[in-house]
């Protein structure tokens, strides 16, 4: 192992870290979208739920790993491994995980294209470059190619710096923008007409659908995404934490950062929605469904800016701006599992790994752009819906039945003395064990 690991220089540089890490597209697309399309507080209150009963186990699982192992997910779980057996399935959990967060990195980095090349519409429209906006506003292969180069290049330089100069430094100068950005937004947004209507949509509940499966199913997969499980992510992470800090109590706040910032994405995108309608934009699809899913950000809501004049460049400037803050936060942390596995295993230099590896998965993102019908969904939905679950099944697995227990409540005294006698640890050990392998597997078998 590298003995020149990186670590965060303060409590404040890793939430804002991991915290950038769980917040992005995940949170200010995918969850009011999940939202508006099913029953809006009920998907909220689902959501909240599976998020501190389900996903905040596993997120402890992996910041207790990594902060005990110091090292990536790959050589952490050989760590672990107590024989041959348990080792190889270490070993097969990590590299699967590396080369699942390296294709969701190539998939997201096309979305984070798509917000900067919106982001550029509204500056050139504003400046009446009618030409440039009408090339950046239109869904084509070149755009697209374009800007997922340049959202991977801006994810490779700040990795390349490292952990303290680029990832930390970098996110806690976004991420507390972002939370500005996105409050002006909504307080924006509640100026205008019809956003009440759409307030109430979101937050007075249809109960109706609570016990709803597929609504459920959705909430736990929506809640593993946003907290980026499964993956190594948030291992590296905890990885690079001190040992004098409070695991349970700053994994507690990563969950509540990641479940509020959703909460507020809420109360903008869904209020927007119901401000589109009330100027006359098309809102649902022929089907009579709500327009959800990509036609939302890249549709109706530059449509909805378009409609209001300058102010609407400027908050749609405003507003790519945010989905690009959050998605590069984000493709931050997704870059940085294969980037540390190779540094620490093969001794590599950080800046010229970074690049390399950079380079292979631009080089996937733009197989994915041009044959885009073909592979975005299916990469989607294999790294989603499939691997990402399973991996987090598998890290359960070593937490609760592999690692042994004692070495685990060591590892979190450091920085929690008497954790023995908390509710954390009266409830967390047998949800690592049984809950969170069961509810993972169901959540699979739907
Ligand atoms: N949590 C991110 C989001 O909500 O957009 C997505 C993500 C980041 C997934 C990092 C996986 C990952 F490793």
């Amino acid at each position: 192992m590298s003995t020149a690991r990186g670590e965060f220089s303060s409590r404040f540089g890793f939430l804002m870290a991991t915290s950038g890490s769980a917040i992005g597209l995940g949170n200010i697309w995918g969850f009011p979208t999940n939202a508006a399309s099913n029953g809006g507080a009920a998907f909220l209150f689902t959501y909240i739920l599976m998020a501190f009963s389900l996903a905040y186990p596993a997120l402890m699982a992996e910041l207790i790993i990594g902060r005990h192992t110091r090292a990536n997910a790959v050589g952490a779980l050989r760590q672990l491994a107590t024989g041959p057996v348990s080792r190889k399935i270490g070993t097969g959990v990590g590299l699967a995980g590396l080369i699942t967060v390296s294709l969701i990195l190539s998939f997201y980095a096309i979305i984070g294209g798509w917000m900067m090349a919106w982001m550029f519409e509204a500056i050139t429209s504003m400046i009446g470059l009618d030409t440039a906006s009408r090339w950046l506003a239109v869904d084509a292969v070149p755009r697209n190619a374009l800007f997922a180069v340049v959202f991977l290049a801006l994810t490779i330089y700040i990795v390349s710096a490292g952990v303290r100069n680029g990832i930390e430094k970098w996110a806690t100068r976004l991420m507390p923008s972002l939370l500005v950005i996105l409050i002006l937004l909504i307080i924006y947004v509640f100026t205008l007409n019809g956003a009440m209507a759409g307030v109430r949509a979101y937050l007075v509940p249809d109960f109706s659908r609570v016990a709803n499966t597929g609504l459920i199913v959705s909430a736990l997969g929506q809640a593993f995404f946003s907290l980026s499980l499964g993956v190594g992510t948030m291992l590296i992470y905890g990885s690079y934490l001190s040992s004098n800090e409070n695991l349970p109590q700053t994994g507690g706040i990563v969950v509540m950062l990641d479940t509020g910032f959703s909460f507020l994405a809420g109360l903008l995108i869904i209020p927007a929605i119901y401000v589109a309608l009330a100027t006359g934009v098309q809102i649902y699809d022929d089907a009579g469904a709500l327009v959800a899913g990509p036609g939302l950000i890249v549709s109706l809501l530059p449509t909805l800016f378009d409609s209001m004049g300058l102010a609407g460049a400027v908050v749609g400037l405003v507003f790519f701006a945010l989905m690009t803050i959050a998605a590069l936060t984000s493709s931050i942390s997704m870059l940085e599992v294969p980037v540390a596995y190779t540094v620490e295993s093969l001794g590599t230099e950080r800046r010229k790994t970074t690049i390399l590896i950079g380079s292979a998965v631009t080089f996937i993102s733009l197989t994915i752009v041009f044959n885009f019908g073909v592979l975005f969904d299916l990469v989607v939905t294999l790294t989603t819906e499939y691997s990402q679950p399973l991996l987090g099944f598998f890290l359960a697995i070593f937490v609760g039945w592999i690692w042994n227990r004692n070495s685990v409540l060591q590892e979190v005294q450091k920085g929690y003395a008497g954790v023995e006698h908390s509710l954390f640890w009266k409830i967390w050990p047998f949800y690592i064990r049984y809950i969170c392998p069961l509810a993972i597997l169901a959540m699979y078998v739907q």
